[in-house]
């Protein structure tokens, strides 16, 4: 691990245009509403202001932390000794051409859903439900049992750690099972996908039956940063979690949710150090009962 050079308030004036914060609290910008502070939270005013903020950190030796919409992070209490970027209006552009849409990375996976129904354009109802925006959902090639992000993913353009801009394609990705081999620090700025015509009707009756079913198995109520752990090979990480009897399971304000195990919710004031405590419990557990180690699909940032 290289070490990271901190940054003193102030250090970004007349580095970007966009809207800076120093010391602003994560917590407030993650679906768990928690996490330390970050030393500085940047919101681009454009392309080119990113630029500028990569090329500036890169130089000084910054680290940065692309928060999408916070919804498949858990930002440590100690919080993020560096620049936490999210993307905002600049990046949420949406339009179709022919069968091919192009989104902002800041485009929620929600929007991009009714804008494809009402556009009669199929093939990414399978996204239902999926909480955050798209630049987060296709870095960790977000999905569902009938389909993932990249299924019609073409490409993405990105910014890269020193500021360069790029354009990459599906197959430079790697995608598998919540994973895509998108290169540290690197931004995706924007995505396009392949669709197929279909009829909108159609497209909105399919995506309001998944929603009843997600809203009937899933927490989607409470704070929870979605399925913490990684679906083992041919199992469901939620299904070992209830067999090893931790449904309700608590440290602090975290709990495993009664409604579905693999949800670790936020029920007031908790704290990382909460949920990292109860990560290890239902491993433990799962590990004793079951004789499978859990992985974790919640990316884990910042300092204890
Ligand atoms: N199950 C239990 N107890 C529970 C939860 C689930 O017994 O507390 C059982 C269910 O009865 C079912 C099986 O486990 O037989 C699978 O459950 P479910 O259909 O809810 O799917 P999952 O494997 O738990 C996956 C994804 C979800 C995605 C759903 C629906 C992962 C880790 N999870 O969950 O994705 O929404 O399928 O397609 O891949 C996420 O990635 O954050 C996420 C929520």
């Amino acid at each position: 691990m290289v070490a990271m050079a901190t940054m003193a308030p102030g250090a970004l004036d007349g580095v970007v245009r966009g809207r800076v914060a120093y010391g602003e609290p994560l917590g407030r910008h993650t679906s768990l509403r928690i996490g330390g502070p970050a030393d500085a939270l940047v919101v681009p005013a454009d392309l080119e202001d990113l630029r500028a903020l990569l090329r500036f950190t890169h130089r000084e030796g910054i680290g940065t932390l692309v928060l999408g919409g916070g919804s498949n992070t858990l930002v440590l209490d100690g919080g993020f000794r560096g620049v936490a970027i999210i993307l905002g209006e600049a990046f949420t552009g949406l339009e179709a051409e022919g069968t091919a849409v192009r989104a902002g990375a800041a485009v929620r996976v929600s929007r991009l859903l009714a804008f494809c129904s009402r556009q009669g354009l199929a093939g990414v109802e399978c996204l239902t439900g999926i909480p955050g925006t798209l630049g987060g959902a296709v870095r960790g090639n977000a999905g569902t049992t009938a389909g993932w992000i990249s299924d019609r993913l073409r490409d993405v353009a990105v910014v890269l750690r020193d500021g360069t801009i790029a354009r990459l394609a599906k197959a430079d990705l790697d995608f598998a099972y919540r994973h895509s081999a998108l290169p540290a620090e690197a931004v995706i700025t924007e995505a396009t996908f392949d669709l197929e015509p279909g009829d909108p009707g159609t497209i909105r009756r399919a995506i309001s039956r998944l929603l009843v079913a997600r809203n009937r198995t899933q927490p989607v109520e409470s704070r929870s940063a979605g399925c913490m752990f990684k679906n083992p090979p041919g199992d469901s990480a939620g299904r070992l979690v209830d067999a090893a009897g931790m449904k309700g399971a608590r440290a602090g304000d975290a709990v495993v949710s009664p409604k579905h195990a693999n949800f670790l919710v936020n029920e007031g004031r908790a704290r990382a150090a909460d949920v990292l405590a109860l990560v290890e419990a239902v491993r433990a557990r799962v590990r004793e009962h079951a004789g499978v180690a859990l992985e974790l699909e919640v990316q884990i940032v910042g300092e204890p």
